[in-house]
């Protein structure tokens, strides 16, 4: 167990109780909803109930983790980044979210890169995958960046918010994160 990871300008950390009303202000927001699972509002309540889940999982266990995104010099929370370990233990899923008022500064890339490295370099994963909505640029670039190679695409595949919607598929193999 190696948290937090710490970056020049981002510790990345198990999520606290008292994270749940900037986890609600920013999980609320129909832009920050709109190509992800849950759907915009997001209630300090359900903010709460969801930080007792992130809180009560084990990273390094199958299922979900999400790890909370903590501006350095602020020490304001600013996104999450959750990984799927599978049952496996060799291989996992990505997601990341951002405040809007972080975007644009390289935050997510900065913590999608410490979490890569932990998983590949500590903990010894061969695969990364993660897929996004084809309408989602910013998520596309932010994995391209971090090197991980688009596999393909799924037309309508994905039923979200009252459409079918197309999926594209990426990968990151412990052998592309080491070069
Ligand atoms: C996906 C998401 C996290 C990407 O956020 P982001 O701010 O674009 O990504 P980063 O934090 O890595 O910032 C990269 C951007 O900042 C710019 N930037 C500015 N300063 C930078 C720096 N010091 N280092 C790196 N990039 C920097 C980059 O040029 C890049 O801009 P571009 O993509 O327009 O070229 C964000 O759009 C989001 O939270 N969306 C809503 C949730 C969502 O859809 N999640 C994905 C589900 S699959």
């Amino acid at each position: 167990m190696s948290l937090p990871l710490r970056t020049s300008r981002l510790l990345v950390r198990r999520f606290r109780p008292e994270d749940a009303s900037a986890l609600a202000a920013y999980r609320t927001l129909p832009e920050v909803a709109r190509y992800q699972g849950w759907s915009a509002p997001v209630t300090e309540d359900e903010a709460r109930r969801l930080v007792r889940e992130f809180t009560a999982a084990d990273p390094d266990a199958p299922g979900w983790f999400q790890y909370a995104v903590e501006e350095r010099e602020s020490g304001v929370l600013v996104g999450d980044v959750g990984v799927r370990l599978d049952a496996n233990g060799m291989q996992a899923d990505l997601g990341f979210t951002l405040a809007p008022a972080a975007q644009g500064r390289g935050y997510a890339t900065e913590a999608v890169r410490a979490v890569l490295g932990d998983l590949f370099e500590r903990r010894g994963l061969r695969r990364v995958s993660a897929v996004c909505d084809a309408r989602n640029h910013a998520s596309a670039r932010l994995l391209e960046r971090v090197g991980f190679r688009r596999e393909g695409m799924r037309p309508a595949y994905t039923w979200l918010k009252g459409e079918w919607t197309d999926d594209v598929l990426y990968g990151l193999l412990a052998e592309w994160w080491r070069d």
